[in-house]
This record gives C-alpha cells, sequence and structure tokens, in this order.
C-alpha cells in the first residue's frame, strides 16, 4: 500500500464496508502481532475517561458495529454500565492508515456470547473463570492459584476426559453500534486524507435498533 493512496472520490455513502475491507487487509499483509487490536476509550458517569487495548472481533458492515468481548465486571464494564458511550481507534501503521468511531454501547444477547465463549480455547476458558477483571490481588501467586483451582474443577482436558465449562455470567460480547466513522490515510508532507461519517442510533424498548441514514464530509488533516 503506497503512502500516496487516498479516500475513494466521491465518498463511498457509508463507511463500515470500506473500514471492513481495511481491517481484512491489514490480517492478510500480517506484517503486525495484533492486525485487530483497538484502543477501546469509555468514560466514567463523572466524565473521567480511560483507554484500553482490546481485540476486535467483527466489523459488521450492515447493520454497522464492532465486536468485542471482555468482562461486564471490569472498569471499562462498569464505566460501559453507567455510560454506554464509547470511542475506538485502529492503526494500522504499514498501510498508513487509521479508523475512528464513536458510538453507543450494547451488551451480546446472552445466547451469543454463550456462543462465542463455547467456541473459545479452554486456557482462555478457564482464564475468564479464574480473573476477576480489574480487581486486586494481593500477589502473581493468588492468581495463579484461583487459575489451578478452576483447572481442578473443570479439568485441563476438554470432556470426556474434563467437563464442559460454562461462560461466567460476567463475561461476554459488547457491540459498538457506530454513530461516527472516521477514515483516515497519510499524505505526503501531512497532506492526509480524512473523512467523516455520522448517523442517529437509538433503540426502541425492546432493544431494536433504530438507524439514521449516514451523512459523509470530508475533513481537513
Ligand atoms: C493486544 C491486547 C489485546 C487485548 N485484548 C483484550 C480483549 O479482547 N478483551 C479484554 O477484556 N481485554 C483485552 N486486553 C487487556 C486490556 O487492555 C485491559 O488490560 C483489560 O481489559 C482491563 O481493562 P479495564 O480495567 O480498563 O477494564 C488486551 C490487551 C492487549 C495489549
Amino acid at each position: 500500500m503506497a503512502i500516496n493512496d487516498v479516500l475513494p472520490e466521491p465518498l463511498p455513502a457509508e463507511p463500515l464496508h470500506l473500514a471492513a475491507q481495511w481491517l481484512a487487509e491489514a490480517v492478510q499483509r500480517a506484517d503486525q502481532p495484533n492486525p485487530n487490536a483497538m484502543v477501546l476509550a469509555t468514560c466514567s458517569a463523572e466524565g473521567q475517561p480511560s483507554a484500553r487495548v482490546v481485540l476486535c472481533k467483527d466489523i459488521v458492515a450492515e447493520p454497522g458495529f464492532v465486536h468485542f468481548v471482555s468482562n461486564y465486571h471490569s472498569r471499562k464494564g462498569r464505566e460501559l454500565a453507567a455510560n454506554p458511550r464509547a470511542a475506538l481507534v485502529m492503526h494500522w501503521d504499514h498501510s498508513h492508515r487509521q479508523l475512528r468511531i464513536e458510538g453507543l454501547m450494547r451488551q451480546t444477547s446472552a445466547a451469543e456470547s454463550d456462543e462465542y465463549f463455547a467456541a473459545r480455547a479452554r486456557q482462555s476458558q478457564l482464564g475468564a473463570h479464574a480473573s476477576q477483571q480489574s480487581q486486586p490481588i494481593a500477589s502473581r501467586g493468588g492468581l495463579v492459584a484461583q487459575l489451578d483451582a478452576v483447572t481442578r474443577q473443570y479439568g485441563e482436558q476438554a470432556p470426556p476426559q474434563g467437563s464442559v465449562i460454562p461462560r461466567p455470567a460476567h463475561w461476554g460480547g459488547y457491540l459498538l453500534w457506530a454513530t461516527a466513522v472516521e477514515l483516515w490515510v497519510e499524505g505526503d508532507a501531512r497532506i492526509h486524507d480524512r473523512a467523516r461519517w455520522t448517523r442517529e442510533v437509538s433503540f426502541d424498548e425492546a432493544g431494536t435498533p433504530r438507524l439514521g441514514a449516514w451523512h459523509a464530509t470530508r475533513l481537513q488533516p
């Protein structure tokens, strides 16, 4: 990918197909260890932002959300429960591309989280039970002891030697429903190419999303 790549002209009517394509291309390039890593920013009810890296499981262009998994009792989980708005950034240095997304967060259904958890490696399943993410612990040894305890409980091996590991209720998926997307391509002499798309997103009482049309704007770098 040359540094002089630019965004399509005219801009596409919606941004997430291109965003998903950028992610797929970054994965295919295989020149960075975690091409699906993204910085996720949340904000407490008091307005204190915090950010951390999580792994993007998918960008679903239609209807337009980003999927990742985490612990609902973690700091991010508590902040999202109090304030379900978030922002994320993905940066592909070798591709000279940045993707920014803002939106409204919803948890995936319990059934979807169950399905995703069941497909995870057994060690990851054990880890999800062993770690009370973001809670203090006196020592590394204490954490190892917690992991040993859940390993004894469920067994190191998959069934029939060990037992099926149920999803902990505090572990599951999140969907960030995009209300704003910015695509950025590096240009020579810092004359980068930038465009931002916005749309309205709301949820009815049943949790069904109502999605407005995307509006695109080209921005100065
Ligand atoms: C490359 C990388 C990938 C990560 N992936 C995840 C993830 O998918 N989910 C997750 O909960 N934490 C993930 N983490 C750990 C988080 O960055 C963070 O430490 C953890 O979620 C606790 O954050 P919190 O206390 O702000 O909730 C990842 C960290 C790195 C460096």
